[in-house]
């Protein structure tokens, strides 16, 4: 079993679609091994957002996603991270598929709904930012 994580974004926060977001994973047989809810600080966004930092969207993404509380979550299943970014659609909404996530609930390219890792080790450091060991159920 692969585990991601995933985080649902100040956007969709806002929108009322935990809830959705969550039906959507575990209809899709995800398994949730942790759930935290908190705000980003710039420090957590720089750390999360590392390869981005120097990108002309950097500092709106950073203002973005700390504007309100998010949601964390560690993903796990059978090519989990594949999975959920398929599951999430492509970074603008209106690229991404019907059904996904980002279609559904995504207003824009930049406010895009969820976040997932996108290799092993993105996911393993990415996981270690929002988790110790203890809160994962595994
Ligand atoms: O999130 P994903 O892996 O699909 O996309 P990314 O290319 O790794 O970019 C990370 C995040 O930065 C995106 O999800 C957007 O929120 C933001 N972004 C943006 O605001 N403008 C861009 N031109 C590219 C990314
Ligand atoms: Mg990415």
């Amino acid at each position: 079993m692969e585990k991601t994580l995933v985080l649902i974004k100040p956007d969709a926060m806002k929108a009322h679609h935990i809830g959705d977001i969550f039906k959507i994973y575990e209809e899709k047989g995800l398994e949730v091994l942790a759930v935290k809810m908190l705000q980003m600080d710039e420090k957590l966004a720089s750390q999360h957002y590392v390869e981005h930092i120097g990108r002309p969207y950097y500092d709106d993404l950073v203002g973005f996603m700390t504007s309100g509380p998010i949601i964390a979550m560690v993903l796990a299943g059978e090519d989990a991270i594949a999975n959920v970014r398929k599951i999430n659609g492509k970074t603008n909404p209106a690229d991404a598929d019907e059904g996904t996530i980002r279609k559904l609930y995504a207003s824009s390219g930049s406010r895009n709904a969820v976040h997932a890792s996108d290799s092993p080790e993105s996911a393993a450091r990415e996981i270690s930012l929002y988790f110790s060991a203890t809160e994962i159920f595994d």
